[in-house]
C-alpha cells in the first residue's frame, strides 16, 4: 500500500537482453507509487505479475494497472499496439479490475497492420541473417516515427488530421508493400473507420501525459518509469543489428515520457542471476548444454510475448559493467537467484578473449562478439534450500539467505560498484527481500 510518504523517483530497466523480471519488481516497486510511466517499446514487450493466484501478461499496458489507485501512463516514446490495447484491458476489465487509471499520450505512435506486414516480410528476406523480431511490427513503425510517416494517438481523436495523415502516407506504405510482396487486406475508408472507431473507444484516455507526469512530478507524487527489453536490446547500445528498434536505457525516459534528465533519481537495473535472450545474434555466455537445458526448465524460460524457449547461459560480468554505466544505475535488483538453487557449481564470465586479445569491456562488433571466448570464474552454488522454506529465508531478510548466494551478489557488486537492493526469490510478490 502506498504510503503518502514523498520517495524518490525511480526507473527500472533491464540489464540484459530483456525478460530480467522487470513486470515483478515494477509490480512489487508498484505499491509505493502513485504513477507508473511505460516511455519506450510496444506490444514485443511481456511483463508477468503474479497477484496471489492470479497471472497477468502485460504487453502494452503498464505494470502498475493491477493495483488500484495507481496512475498508468503510456508515453508517448511507446508504440502503441491497438489491438493488444484492447484485449488486455477487456481482459483486465474481465477480471474486475479498472482501467481508470489509464493514460495514453497524444503524441505516441501506433503499430498499424503494414508495419506488421512488413516486419514479417524484412525478416522473411534477411532469411539465415534475420533477427528473430517478435513479428509485432516494431521496427517498421519506429522507423516510419523517425521518417516521419506515422499516425499518432491523438490523430485519433481528429478525423479531419487523420484523413490527411493517412492520405500522405498509406500511398508511400502501399508502394513499399507491393516491393515486398505483402498486402494490406484493407481499404483506406476501412483503415480510416477502424482508426476513429478506436478513437471513440479510447478517446477518455488520450491526452497529453509529458503534463501529466511533470504535474504529478511537481506535487511529490511518487513516480516510476518502467522499462521494456533491456540494454543488450537497445538500439545503439546493445548488439546492434540484433536488437529492439528503441533507446531501452535510461536516457530514453526523457525522450519517451516528456521529462527533463534531472527529474529521474533512482536507476534500478534488473538483473536475472544468470542470463538468457531470445531471436538471433551473439550470447557469449550461452549454454548449449544440458546446464542451458536445466536453467530454462526450472526457469521457465519461455517468451511472453512469443512463447519461444529462451536461451540462456551464465551470468555476464561485462554485461553487468556495461548497462550499470550506461543507465546510470544507483542500484541492481537480482531476480530469480532460486532457479540456480543445488547447482553445485557456478560460473561467471569475467573478461572475453577475443582473437587472442583479453577483454574487459563489451565490444560492439557482433561479429567479433560471436568468436569471444569467456573467461570464467567458477564459483560455489548454495545447496539445500527446501521449496517450502521460501517465505521463513524472506522474513529471516538478507542474512537469512545461504552465504554463497550472498557471496555471488557481491560478485555484482564489486564489478559494477552498484549495491544489490533487492533480491527476488520466487515468482510471488512476497517473495522478494529489500535490504
Ligand atoms: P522486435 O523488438 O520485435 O523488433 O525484436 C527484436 C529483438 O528483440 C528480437 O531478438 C526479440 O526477440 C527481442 N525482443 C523484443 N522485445 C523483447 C522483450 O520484451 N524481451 C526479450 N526480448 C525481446
Amino acid at each position: 500500500m502506498r504510503t503518502g510518504e514523498k520517495l524518490p523517483s525511480i526507473a527500472v530497466i533491464g540489464a540484459q537482453w530483456g525478460d530480467e523480471g522487470k513486470g515483478k519488481i515494477t509490480d512489487f516497486e508498484a505499491g509505493r507509487a502513485d504513477m507508473v510511466v511505460r516511455y519506450q517499446g510496444g506490444s514485443n514487450a511481456g511483463h508477468t505479475i503474479k497477484v496471489g493466484e492470479e497471472v497477468f501478461a502485460l504487453h502494452i499496458l503498464p505494470s502498475g494497472i493491477v493495483r488500484p489507485g495507481v496512475i498508468n501512463v503510456i508515453g508517448n516514446g511507446v508504440i502503441v499496439d491497438l489491438i493488444s490495447l484492447d484485449k488486455e484491458i477487456a481482459d483486465v476489465q474481465d477480471r474486475g479490475r479498472s482501467v481508470d487509471g489509464l493514460r495514453i499520450s497524444d503524441r505516441a505512435n501506433i503499430i498499424l497492420n503494414w508495419h506488421r506486414l512488413l516486419d514479417g516480410a524484412e525478416e522473411r528476406l534477411r532469411g539465415k541473417k534475420g533477427v528473430g523480431t517478435t513479428g509485432k511490427g516494431i521496427g517498421p513503425c519506429y522507423s516510419d516515427k523517425i521518417a516521419r510517416n506515422g499516425i499518432r494517438m491523438g490523430d485519433l481523436l481528429d478525423a479531419e488530421l487523420l484523413e490527411e495523415r493517412l492520405d500522405t502516407v498509406m500511398p508511400m506504405k502501399l508502394k513499399t508493400m507491393e516491393m515486398l510482396e505483402v498486402r494490406l487486406a484493407q481499404t483506406r475508408d476501412e483503415l480510416l473507420s477502424e482508426l476513429l472507431a478506436y478513437g471513440k473507444k479510447y478517446g477518455r484516455y488520450i491526452t497529453d501525459t509529458s503534463v501529466l507526469v511533470n504535474d504529478a512530478l511537481d506535487h511529490g507524487k511518487n513516480v516510476l518509469f518502467e522499462g521494456a527489453q533491456g540494454t543488450m536490446l537497445d538500439i545503439d547500445h546493445g548488439t546492434y543489428p540484433f536488437v529492439t528498434s528503441s533507446n531501452c536505457v535510461a536516457g530514453a525516459i526523457c525522450t519517451g515520457a516528456g521529462v527533463g534528465p534531472k527529474r529521474v533519481d533512482e536507476i534500478m537495473g534488473i538483473l536475472k542471476a544468470y542470463t538468457t535472450r531470445v531471436g538471433a545474434g551473439p550470447f557469449p555466455t550461452e549454454l548449449n548444454d544440458a546446464t542451458g537445458e536445466l536453467l530454462m526448465n526450472v526457469g521457465g524460460e519461455f517468451g511472453t510475448t512469443t512463447g519461444r524457449p529462451r536461451r540462456c547461459g551464465w551470468l555476464d560480468l561485462l554485461i553487468v559493467e556495461h548497462a550499470a554505466r550506461l543507465n546510470g544505475l544507483t542500484q541492481f535488483a537480482v531476480t530469480k537467484l532460486d532457479v540456480l538453487n543445488d547447482m553445485k557449481k557456478l560460473k561467471v564470465a569475467t573478461a572475453y578473449e577475443i582473437d587472442g586479445k583479453h577483454m574487459e569491456h563489451f565490444p560492439g562488433n557482433f561479429m567479433m562478439l560471436e568468436r569471444a571466448v569467456p573467461v570464467y570464474e567458477e564459483l560455489d552454488g548454495w545447496q539445500g534450500w527446501k521449496a517450502g522454506e521460501t517465505m521463513e529465508i524472506v522474513r529471516g531478510g538478507y542474512d537469512a539467505l545461504p552465504k554463497e548466494m550472498r557471496h555471488y551478489i557481491g560478485y555484482i557488486e564489486k564489478r559494477s560498484k552498484v549495491p544489490v537492493k533487492i533480491v527476488s526469490i520466487g515468482k510471488g510478490r512476497e517473495e522478494t527481500i529489500r535490504r
